[in-house]
C-alpha cells in the first residue's frame, strides 16, 4: 500500500544563492564573507569555490524549465543579500533585485510557488569589515532594514518568506568553529568569517543573529504589501526517544528545549531558557530591553532542516529529567562525515516541535543527502541509496502528519549538484547531477522518484 501525504502537501525543491549562482562581481554585486573564505588556502577542500558553481545566475531559466518538467510544485532559494546591497547597507543595486524579480516571474510562470530564504550565509564582506559581522548589532539592524527593502519589492509576488538559514551552522561553525566525531576522530568544522572568539563572544553573535531574525520578521511584515508568510528555517536538534515509552516521549521533550536553547527555544518561546542561562554563566549574551520582544515576534511558519538525528534519549531522575545515550559507531551513515542515516528524525523532529510549541505550520525546509553519484555507461545516474534515504524519511514524515504535526510541505536539499561549503564541489546534493566542467544537467533517479511522487501526492 503506498502511503499518501495531506491533500495540497507541497513537493519543492531547495537551494541557496552562493552554492549555485556563481557570477560574483556580476551586475554590481559586492563580495560576501563566502568569496572571500573560499581564497584563503586550506579553507575548501580542493581549494574549491563557488565562483561559478552551476552558474545558474546566467542559466536561471532553463534550470526553472527543469525544475517544471521534473514536477515541482514549490521552490525554496536563497536571495543574495550583497547582490541588493553591496555594502550590506546605504544604496541598494537596481540590477541585483532585478536578478530575483526576473527569477520569481520565471517560476510563477512556470507554475512554481517560490519561497525565499533572506540569508543563506553569504554576509556582506563590507559588514564583516567594518562590524566584525554578526558580532554587532548593526548588522542585525542593517538586515532587518534589507529584508524589509526585499518585501517591498517582492512581495506582491512570494507569499512566503525565511529570515535566516541554519543558525547554529553559520554562527556556531563560522564563529568558533565545531568539532564534531568522525568515525573515531575529531574533526574541527569551520565556515566563513572562519573566526575563532570565545564562549562569550559566540553567545553575543547567537544573541545578534536571533535580533537580526526578529527585527527582519518585523521589517518584513511592516514593508511587505500584503499578508506574507515569515519565520526562519533552522536545523532543528532531534532527540529521538531510544525506545518511545511515554516517559522517554517525555524525556524527548524536556531534550528538545534544552538542545534548541540558544536558538529555537529562544525564538519560540521569546525568553531564555532559565537552565540554559545559568549553564552560560558569565557568558551569557547582553541583552537590551526589547530585544526578546524582538527575537520572540511571532511567526507564521517554523521552517525545519532534518538531514539527521541529534542523540538518543531515554527519561532519567536527573534534575533535568533525560540523558543521552552514546551513539553506537555502527550506527550507519550517508555520504557525508556528519551524515548519521536515521529516518526517525523526520518523525520526531516535526512531532516533537509541535508538542512541545504548537507552532502554526510546519514546512521541512531542507532534507536530502549527498551520495556517489556518476553517470553511468548509458548516462543515467542511479542513485539507489538516496531513493531509499527520501523513501525512508517521508515515511517517517507520514507519521508525524498522522500525530498531528502540521507539516505542509517538503522542500529536497537539492534541486542541483551545488557547492558544498567547505565540501567544495565533489560533496553532491542534487537530485539533478551538474558536470561541472561542462554545466550539463542529468536528472538522477531520485528525481524521477520526486516527480512521480509529487504527481501521485504519495511515497512511490
Ligand atoms: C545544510 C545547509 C545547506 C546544505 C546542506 C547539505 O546544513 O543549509 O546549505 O549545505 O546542509
Amino acid at each position: 500500500m503506498r502511503t499518501r501525504l495531506p491533500e495540497g502537501f507541497l513537493w519543492g525543491l531547495a537551494t541557496s544563492a552562493y552554492q549555485i549562482e556563481g557570477a560574483p562581481d556580476a551586475d554590481g554585486k559586492g563580495p560576501s564573507i563566502w568569496d572571500s573564505f573560499c581564497k584563503v588556502p586550506g579553507n575548501i577542500r580542493n581549494g574549491e569555490s563557488g565562483e561559478v558553481a552551476i552558474d545558474h545566475y546566467r542559466r536561471y531559466r532553463s534550470d526553472v524549465a527543469l525544475m517544471r518538467d521534473l514536477g515541482a510544485q514549490a521552490y525554496r532559494f536563497s536571495i543574495s543579500w550583497p547582490r541588493i546591497f553591496p555594502q550590506g547597507d546605504g544604496p541598494p543595486n537596481p540590477a541585483g533585485l532585478d536578478f530575483y524579480t526576473r527569477l520569481v516571474d520565471e517560476l510563477l510562470a512556470a507554475g512554481i510557488r517560490p519561497l525565499a530564504t533572506l540569508y543563506h550565509w553569504d554576509l556582506p564582506q563590507s559588514l564583516e569589515d567594518r562590524f566584525g559581522g554578526w558580532q554587532a548589532r548593526e548588522t542585525a539592524e542593517a538586515f532587518a532594514r534589507y529584508a524589509g527593502f526585499v518585501a517591498r519589492h517582492l512581495s506582491d509576488r512570494v507569499t512566503d518568506f525565511f529570515t535566516i538559514n541554519e543558525f547554529r551552522s553559520f554562527v556556531d561553525m563560522g564563529y568558533q568553529g565545531l568539532e564534531v566525531a568522525v568515525g573515531g576522530r575529531t574533526v574541527r568544522i569551520r565556515l566563513a568569517p572562519g573566526l575563532a572568539l570565545d564562549r562569550k563572544g559566540l553567545a553575543q553573535v547567537r544573541h545578534n543573529a536571533l535580533l537580526g531574525h526578529g527585527l527582519a520578521v518585523q521589517a518584513i511584515r511592516a514593508e511587505g504589501r500584503r499578508d506574507v508568510q515569515v519565520g526562519p528555517a533552522e536545523n532543528v536538534e532531534v532527540p529521538v526517544p531510544a525506545v518511545a515509552t511515554p516517559a522517554n516521549i517525555v524525556a524527548a521533550r524536556r531534550a528538545l528545549r534544552h538542545l534548541n536553547a540558544p536558538y529555537l527555544t529562544a525564538m519560540l518561546e521569546g525568553a531564555y531558557d532559565a537552565e540554559w542561562l545559568k549553564s552560560e554563566g558569565e557568558a551569557a549574551p547582553q541583552v537590551e530591553p526589547g530585544d526578546m520582544a524582538a527575537i520572540g515576534a511571532p511567526v507564521d511558519i517554523v521552517g525545519l532542516n532534518i538531514y539527521r538525528p541529534s542523540a538518543y534519549v531515554v527519561a532519567d531522575d536527573s534534575p533535568r529529567g533525560w540523558r543521552a545515550l552514546r551513539l553506537n559507531p555502527s550506527h550507519p551513515r550517508m555520504d557525508s562525515a556528519w551524515h548519521l542515516l536515521d529516518p526517525e528524525a523526520l518523525h520526531w523532529g516535526p512531532r516533537l516541535v509541535h508538542e512541545v510549541w504548537q507552532p502554526k505550520s510546519l514546512l521541512i525546509t531542507e532534507h536530502g543527502c549527498a551520495a556517489k553519484d556518476a553517470p553511468g555507461p548509458d548516462g543515467e545516474v542511479h542513485d539507489t541509496d538516496r531513493v531509499m534515504y527520501l523513501r525512508a524519511g517521508m515515511a517517517a514524515l507520514a507519521r508525524a502528519i498522522e500525530a498531528g504535526a502540521p507539516v505542509h510541505g517538503c522542500f529536497f536539499w537539492s534541486a542541483f549538484d551545488n557547492f558544498e561549503w567547505t565540501d567544495g564541489l565533489q560533496r553532491r546534493f542534487g537530485l539533478v547531477h551538474v558536470d561541472f566542467a561542462t554545466q550539463l544537467r542529468t536528472p538522477k533517479l531520485s528525481a524521477r522518484w520526486f516527480g512521480a511522487s509529487a504527481a501521485a501526492n504519495a511515497i512511490l
